[in-house]
C-alpha cells in the first residue's frame, strides 16, 4: 500500500486521539481507512484509492454510495419541518406514509409500524413488547426470550442479551436475566443433541435445530417463555443458512407452546434474500418483525418494529397503568421517514430487489468455483448473502488456530487488492449493493480467490 501523506497521518492522530470505534480495539485500527466518499458499489479513502465494497457498508447501503437523491429529500424535509416527536398527541406525514407503505410490502399479517434508529433499538422495542402482550394478556410470567448461538441482535443490553455470540458478553456481565440460547440451525457444524444420539432418529437438521426450541421451552416452562429470536438467515455469524425445514417447524413448536416469534431482519429484510422479506419463502410469518439497514440505505439511521393484529389491539386497548409506555425521541423522525419513502421508491423504480436475486445467482456460481481449494470448507448463500468458511481440514472440518489469524491475513491481501468486507473469524462475507455491476461481482470473487491462493497456496 502507498506511504500515507503527513495530512492523512494527521487525520488518523485525531481519530485515534479522540474517537472511540464501534468494537473498539487498536490493534484492529491500525491500518485504518478514512472513508472519504463512494459512488455505487466503490468506496474511496482519502489516499485517493478505490475498494469494491463487498458489504454495502454494513450490508445496508442497498441502493449504492453516492445517491444525490436521497441528500434532497433529506434538505427538503429539513427545511420543511426537520423534526416533531410522534409521542402519543403528535404525528408527521412521512412517518405516517412509511408506516402505510410498510403495511403493503410487509407480511400480511403485520400492519403496524413502530420506528427506532437502528436496529438494536428495534430489538429492545420487540423484547419489550412481547412482554407487554403477555403480561396484558394476564400471563405476566411470560418473560423469557430464547435467541440462538450465533444469532446477532446488537449490543444494548437487552439486544445483546439476546446476541450467542458469546465474545461480545463478558466485559459486560451481567448480562439481562431471562435471555437462554439454544444451538443454531448451522448444516455445516450441526452437532447432533443428545436427544438425537439414538441412530434411528431420522429428523433432519433443521428439524433437529428447531426441535432444540420445543426442549428449551418446555425445559424451561411454556407459561414462562415469552418469544423466540432468530435472524431468517444469520448474517454477522457467517451467513448461516437455514435447512428449508426449520422456520416452519419453529412456528409450530411457537404455536403448539403459545411462544411469539420475532424475526431479526435488520439485515434480510427490504431484499437481500431476493424478497421484501424472509421467512415469506419458506410460508410462514412471524409475530413481530424489527428491521433497520435497508430501509434508508444507511443514509440516514432509521429502524424499527412491525407487530401482527393481536398484538397491535393489545396496544390499542392499554389504557393507564396498562398503556405501553416505549418511546424515543427519534421515533418517527420525519427526515428519516422522508429518505426511507424516496430509498424504497429507488428499490421499486429500478427493480432491485429483483436484481439482487440474480446478482446473487451470479456470486454463488462464481463463488462455488472456489469450492475446490483444500482450505474452502464451504460456500454458502441466499439471494446476495454470501460466505466462503475458511477450514485447516475439509474432511474433519477443524477451523484454524485462531493464532494463525487466517480470516484478517485474507482480508488484508483482500484489501491490498480493492476490495472491502468484514469477516467472522475466517468466514469471508459477502453483501454487496444491490446496483454492484456484474463485472464487479466477478472481479470481488476474483480477487477473493487471488487472496486466498496467496495466503493459503494454490489447491
Ligand atoms: C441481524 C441484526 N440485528 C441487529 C443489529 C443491530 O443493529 P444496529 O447496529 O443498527 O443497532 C444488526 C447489526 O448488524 C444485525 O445484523
Amino acid at each position: 500500500m502507498s506511504t500515507p501523506t503527513e495530512e492523512a497521518c494527521e487525520v488518523l492522530r485525531a481519530d485515534r486521539a479522540h474517537l472511540i470505534h464501534s468494537l473498539h480495539n487498536v490493534s484492529l485500527h491500525a491500518s485504518a481507512h478514512v472513508w472519504t466518499s463512494g459512488s455505487g458499489a466503490v468506496l474511496v479513502d482519502q489516499s485517493g484509492r478505490e475498494f469494491l465494497d463487498a458489504i454495502a457498508g454494513l450490508w445496508n447501503v442497498v441502493v449504492g454510495h453516492g445517491r444525490a437523491e436521497l441528500g434532497e429529500v433529506a434538505m427538503r424535509q429539513m427545511s420543511q419541518l426537520a423534526y416533531a416527536s410522534t409521542y402519543a398527541g403528535s404525528s408527521n406525514p412521512p412517518a405516517i406514509q412509511l408506516a402505510e407503505r410498510l403495511a403493503e410490502l410487509c407480511y400480511p399479517s403485520i400492519n403496524r409500524f413502530f420506528f427506532s434508529s437502528g436496529g438494536a433499538e428495534a430489538n429492545e422495542a420487540a423484547i419489550k413488547t412481547v412482554r407487554f402482550y403477555w403480561r396484558r394478556r394476564g400471563y405476566a410470567d411470560k418473560v423469557k426470550i430464547i435467541g440462538r448461538h450465533w444469532g446477532y441482535h446488537g449490543t444494548t443490553l437487552a439486544a445483546m442479551s439476546a446476541t450467542g455470540m458469546a465474545n461480545y458478553w463478558p466485559m459486560f456481565e451481567p448480562r439481562a436475566p431471562g435471555f437462554l440460547h439454544i444451538a443454531d440451525p448451522y448444516p455445516y457444524r450441526f452437532e447432533r443433541p443428545e436427544s438425537a444420539a439414538n441412530n434411528n432418529d431420522e429428523r433432519t437438521v433443521g428439524q433437529m435445530a428447531a426441535d432444540l426450541l420445543e426442549e428449551a421451552i418446555l425445559r424451561e416452562g411454556a407459561d414462562t417463555v415469552a418469544a423466540f429470536i432468530g435472524e431468517p438467515v444469520q448474517g454477522a455469524a457467517g451467513v448461516i443458512v437455514p435447512p428449508d425445514d426449520y422456520w416452519p417447524r419453529v412456528r409450530e413448536i411457537c404455536d403448539r407452546h403459545n411462544v411469539l416469534i420475532i424475526a431479526d431482519e435488520v439485515i434480510t429484510a427490504f431484499g437481500r434474500t431476493g424478497d421484501w422479506f424472509a421467512l415469506g419463502r419458506w410460508g410462514i410469518e412471524p409475530d413481530i418483525v424489527t428491521f433497520a439497514k435497508a430501509i434508508t440505505s444507511g443514509y440516514v439511521p432509521l429502524g424499527g418494529i412491525g407487530v401482527n393484529d393481536r398484538i397491535a389491539e393489545a396496544i390499542d386497548t392499554a389504557e393507564g397503568e396498562e398503556a405501553w409506555m416505549h418511546a424515543y425521541t427519534y421515533s418517527g423522525h420525519p427526515v428519516c421517514c422522508a429518505v426511507a419513502l424516496a430509498n424504497l421508491d429507488i428499490i421499486e423504480r429500478e427493480g432491485l430487489i429483483e436484481r439482487a436475486a440474480g446478482l446473487g445467482r451470479r456470486l454463488r456460481a462464481q463463488l462455488d468455483t472456489l469450492a475446490a481449494h483444500p482450505h474452502v470448507g464451504e460456500v454458502r448463500s441466499l439471494g446476495l448473502m454470501a460466505a466462503v468458511e475458511l477450514v485447516a481440514d475439509k474432511t474433519s472440518r477443524a477451523e484454524f488456530p485462531p493464532e494463525e489469524k487466517i480470516g484478517p491475513r485474507v482480508h488484508e491481501a483482500t484489501q491490498r487488492r480493492g476490495m472491502f468486507t468484514r469477516l467472522r473469524g475466517d468466514v469471508y462475507n459477502f453483501g454487496p449493493c444491490f446496483v454492484t455491476e456484474e463485472r464487479q461481482i466477478d472481479r470481488m470473487v476474483e480477487i477473493l480467490g487471488e487472496s486466498i491462493e496467496e495466503v493459503l497456496g494454490s489447491p
